[in-house]
């Protein structure tokens, strides 16, 4: 036996600025099996999370609400930490950035950063919303392109002709915070010395072993690129923790979120009374891995550990990444009802099956992982259901009613005993790996041939013949014996299912001695432990996601971040109004009912959608900036919208566009396309 580890383990920090989806949820089942896993087999594990709460999104959002951050992130944290347990993710504590933990250990980090040189300051200018009197990142600008003149524009690239700029080249600049014309404010800024970490990142991302090879090999293109100084700072108003010694400067989010994870796990140190220095001084002998997406690599393979670096603090073992989750072989889709909330699946399905089907899928590869819904429901009834909790079922009765829920003293087949133990070494390393998708199917292999076996010697035949009786109690015995195998060797994966098969064979089930038959010994009555998925719960969970979109929808209509009245401090918000017109004005745009006809994607562009509408009298071809919101475009087919039809046609980078669709909202997931009530014809003049 191999002595005994430590390990702290933790899983990327969700924003507390929306619900948790299956995406995030893939994450925390494959750190979760991982740490059940060291657990069983008798390492020391501590397992933490939190709630990412800082920055302007969440400031915004909870501004909208007409509520404090403080208070949208209680209420999302609560939310969270219960489709967590929902999942059967077995935290030891789950936390939240905004805390006095994690604002102790970001100020002594950075002022240790700072007082070794590793900070510097220089004035820099953005945009800035004079109404809102807060500077504005990229995403909160919108303007015209400075290249091809297109309308609407996030502030660092064209959608239209794929030109990118800064956010001050774009022409007729707004807020979309408050509609404003943002002006060009210095201010001064504090900056992380990345470039001095460049030989320290480079030894550490190629030679540690905590960066797979494929990874370390893409994270050299940013050092090929060179590695550039770390903007740590933002301007007041923002929600995040004050830099010391500094007058209305903030913390990045980014800066505190990682340290975040030391700080759920001093939190419940402290509650423990566990020895926080042993897991974070520099030469810790204990272990610490972080799971994360393929998303957010750069920060943890790159600031974070030279953070850690600096502040003379220990480095992760390793950084577990991941791809993304996809249903049906595409992008999670609002409006197909494939963004699937954790807790809308909860309501329809078990954990474990997601838990099972994940894990049957996952590797150590950074690849996306499909959840193909009908081979979803096929693998849990034909794996689960069919192939394990039938192995039981098959056997149990007899040894309840033949032989008094005693198992034989002794097996039938010793070679289908071997193969209970021949399996170990894989499952091991599958699960030590995360190469779980390799545990898995070496158990199945079992499974089938414990199946085949006792399709074989056919107890139910044995039953009814004469003098069979003690091989009837040893091949059930034995068939009993695979399963206890399976089942103990799948805990990590399915928790539930193992816990009613400790009580069922009345047994600890230890993960060390999952091949050691159970003999003579007395076993419970069986229950049915799972039932199959039936097709009409996964129908009924896709209908309740797209429900979940409409009550989304409904929600930021509400609250759109441009139009709301603010309840903090009375001033309105709404987009100023236009210039006066006379109703000539407005008589010269024509303004139509029309159907559309077809709606696709516009290969190489990242906003548009292409429509062809039927005007009645003829038909148009438009490219629209509403991919964001409807990114299904086949649902638009059909519908009635409002047209402006004599706007001068344009030539864009993927056609003439001749014509505009109507639509409200501030832009992003929120735009919502005006339809006419039932009646009005294609071609119908509104007036
Ligand atoms: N708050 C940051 C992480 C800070 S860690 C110090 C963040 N939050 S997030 O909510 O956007 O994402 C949390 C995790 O979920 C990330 O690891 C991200 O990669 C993962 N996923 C989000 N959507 C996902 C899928 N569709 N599929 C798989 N993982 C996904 O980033
Ligand atoms: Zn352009």
């Amino acid at each position: 036996m191999p002595t005994p580890r430590t390990m702290l383990v933790t899983t990327a920090l969700p924003y507390a600025n929306g619900p948790i989806h299956l995406g995030h949820i893939l994450e925390h089942i494959q750190s979760d099996i991982f740490v059940r896993y060291h657990r069983a087999i008798g390492d020391q594990v501590y397992y933490v999370c939190a709630d990412d709460c800082h920055g302007t999104p969440i400031m915004i959002k909870a501004h909208n609400m007409g509520i404090t951050p403080e208070e949208l992130i209680k209420q999302v944290g609560v939310s969270h930490k219960a489709d967590f347990d929902g999942f059967l993710i077995s935290y030891d504590n789950y936390y939240r950035t905004h805390s006095p933990e994690n604002q102790y250990f970001s100020s002594e980090i950075y002022k240790k950063l700072r007082d070794d040189g590793y900070i510097t300051t220089r004035t820099i200018s953005q945009l800035y919303d004079p109404e809102k009197n807060m500077f504005l990142p990229d995403r909160f600008v919108k303007g015209t392109c400075p290249r091809c003149g297109a309308k609407d524009q996030y502030g660092d690239n064209c959608e239209v002709c794929s030109a990118t700029y800064d956010p001050t080249d774009l022409k007729d600049a707004y807020s979309t915070i408050s509609g404003a014309k943002p002006v060009l404010k210095e201010s001064l800024h504090y900056f992380f010395d990345l470039p001095k970490f460049n030989e320290f990142l480079q030894d550490y991302v190629h030679n540690s072993g905590a960066i797979s090879t494929a990874m370390a090999h893409k994270l050299d293109e940013w050092f090929d690129q060179g590695l550039k100084q770390w903007d740590i700072s933002r301007d007041a108003p923002y929600f995040g923790f004050e830099i010391p010694d500094t007058e209305n400067k903030y913390f990045y989010v980014w800066l505190d979120a990682p340290i975040g994870y030391m700080a759920s796990f001093k939190n419940f140190c402290d509650q423990k009374g566990i020895d926080f220095n042993e897991f974070f001084k520099a030469d810790s002998t204990h272990e610490l891995y972080h799971f994360i997406g393929k998303d957010i690599v750069y920060f943890h393979t790159l600031f974070w550990p030279a953070t850690l670096k600096g502040a003379g603090l220990r480095l992760p073992n390793g950084v577990f990444v991941h791809g993304y989750v996809t249903v049906n072989g595409a992008k999670m889709s609002k409006s197909k009802g494939t963004f699937i909330q954790a807790n809308t699946y909860l309501k329809h399905l078990k954990p474990e099956c997601l838990r099972y089907y994940f894990a049957s899928k996952l590797t150590s590869d950074a690849v996306d992982l499909d959840l193909s819904l009908d081979d979803f429901q096929a693998k849990i009834n034909s794996d689960i259901v069919g192939k394990i909790v039938n192995l039981a079922s098959r056997c149990a009765g007899f040894i309840t009613k033949r032989f008094d829920g005693k198992l034989a003293a002794e097996p039938f087949d010793s070679e289908l005993m071997a193969k209970l133990s021949a399996i170990a070494d894989t499952v091991n390393q599958g699960y030590a790996s995360r190469n779980y998708a390799e545990a898995i199917r070496a158990i199945m292999g079992l499974a089938d041939e414990a199946n085949r076996y006792i399709d074989h010697q056919a107890p139910w035949v044995l039953a009814k013949e004469e003098g069979q009786e003690e091989k009837l109690q040893r091949v059930c015995t034995d068939g009993l014996n695979a399963f206890k195998a399976i089942i103990t060797y799948l805990s990590p994966v399915l928790p539930e299912i193992y816990i009613k098969a400790q009580e069922f064979l009345n047994d600890p089930l230890e993960f060390k001695n999952a091949a050691t038959p159970l003999l003579n010994h007395s076993i419970n009555k069986f229950t049915p432990m799972f039932t199959r998925i039936d097709p009409k719960a996964i129908e009924a969970m896709i209908e309740d996601s797209k429900k979940d979109l409409a009550a989304m929808n409904a929600t930021a209509s509400k609250e759109p971040a441009a139009a709301t009245k603010s309840k903090a401090d009375g001033a309105t918000e709404y987009e100023p109004l236009a210039e006066e017109i006379t109703i000539d004005d407005f008589a010269k745009i024509d303004l139509r009912v029309a159907t559309i006809l077809k709606a696709e994607q516009v290969e190489g562009a990242r906003k548009l959608l292409r429509l062809e509408l039927d005007l009645g009298f003829e038909q148009r071809q438009v490219f629209a900036g509403i991919k964001s919101a409807y990114k299904d475009p086949a649902a638009l087919v059909g519908r009635q919208v409002v047209f402006v039809a004599n706007l001068k046609a344009r030539q864009m980078k993927f056609g003439l566009s001749q014509g505009m669709i109507m639509a409200a909202g501030p832009g992003g997931e929120d735009i919502f396309l005006l339809s006419p009530d039932a009646g009005a014809k294609n071609g119908d003049r509104i007036h």
